[in-house]
C-alpha cells in the first residue's frame, strides 16, 4: 500500500522564484488541493477596479473586500477564479492588476479579511498552499514550510521568459525594475526573503524545475514538521 500525505503544506518566495509551479507540481503529485493566495489578493484588485473603487482609500477597499464574493479554486487542475459571479482568471494575470495589486496586498484590513478566508480553507488539511505569508501567517503550523527562493538575475531572467517569450536587454530592464519595485513594496507587510525558524530553504537557482519538485516532495516525505521540530524544542 503506497503512503498518502493528507498534511499542510505551506510554500513562500519572492517573485519569480517558481514557487507558484513547485507548488501546484506538489499538489497534483501528492493529490492534495492547491491554494493560490496571490490569486485572491489578484482578484480582489481586479474586482475593485472593476467596480471603479479607489484603491488608494483604504477604507473603500476593506469594505469592498470584505463583501466580496470570491470564489477561491483549490483544484490543481482548473484554476478557474471567480469574483462576484464574473470570471476573472485572465484578469487576475494582467499587468495593469500587477502594478495595482500592491495597494491591495499592502492593506493591512484587507490582509485580515483574506488571510481568514485562506485559514478557513486550509483549515481543511489535506492542501498545498502558496504565498507571500503562508508560512508565517496563515499556516504558521503548517507540517512542512518551504522557501523557495533563487538569486535576483534568475528570478528576473524566469519571469521575463514567462512574459515577453524572449530575454533581451530590454525587456530584462523593464522586468527588473518591476519585480524591484514589487518586492520592495510587498518587503513593508510581509517578510518573505528570510527563512524563519523551521521554515526549509530551496535555493533554485542552479536546479531545473524537475529538480526543485524532487526537492520538495523529498521535504514533505523525509524533513522533520514543523510539530516535531517544536517537540524537540527547536
Ligand atoms: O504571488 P503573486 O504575484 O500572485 O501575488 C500578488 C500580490 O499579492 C503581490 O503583491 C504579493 C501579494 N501577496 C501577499 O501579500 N500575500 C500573499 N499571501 C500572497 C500574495
Amino acid at each position: 500500500m503506497s503512503e498518502t500525505f493528507t498534511g499542510v503544506v505551506a510554500i513562500d518566495g519572492p517573485s519569480g522564484s517558481g514557487k507558484s509551479t513547485v507548488a501546484k507540481a506538489v499538489a497534483t503529485r501528492l493529490g492534495l488541493r492547491y491554494l493560490d493566495t496571490g490569486a485572491m489578493y489578484r482578484a480582489v484588485c481586479a474586482a475593485a477596479m472593476y467596480d471603479g473603487i479607489d484603491l488608494h482609500d483604504e477604507a473603500a477597499t476593506a469594505a469592498y473586500a470584505q463583501q466580496l464574493e470570491l470564489f477561491t479554486p483549490t483544484d490543481p487542475a482548473d484554476q478557474t477564479v471567480i469574483a462576484n459571479g464574473r470570471d476573472v482568471t485572465a484578469e487576475i494575470r494582467t499587468t495593469r492588476v500587477s502594478e495595482n495589486v500592491s495597494a491591495v496586498a499592502t492593506n493591512l484590513a484587507v490582509r485580515a479579511e483574506l488571510i481568514a478566508r485562506q485559514q478557513a480553507i486550509v483549515a481543511g488539511g489535506a492542501i498545498v498552499l502558496e504565498g507571500r505569508d503562508t508560512t508565517t501567517v496563515v499556516a504558521p503550523y503548517a507540517d512542512v514550510r518551504l522557501l523557495i527562493t533563487a538569486d535576483p538575475e534568475a528570478r528576473i531572467a524566469r519571469r521575463t521568459a514567462e512574459l515577453h517569450d524572449t530575454v533581451d536587454q530590454e525587456t530584462l530592464t523593464m522586468t527588473t525594475a518591476q519585480i524591484v519595485v514589487r518586492d520592495e513594496k510587498d518587503s513593508t507587510v510581509v517578510d518573505f526573503q528570510s527563512a524563519s525558524d523551521g521554515v526549509h530553504e530551496i535555493d533554485t537557482t542552479n536546479l531545473t524545475l524537475e529538480q526543485t519538485i524532487d526537492t520538495a516532495l523529498h521535504l514533505v516525505w523525509h524533513a522533520p514538521t514543523s510539530k516535531q521540530q517544536q517537540q524537540r524544542g527547536n
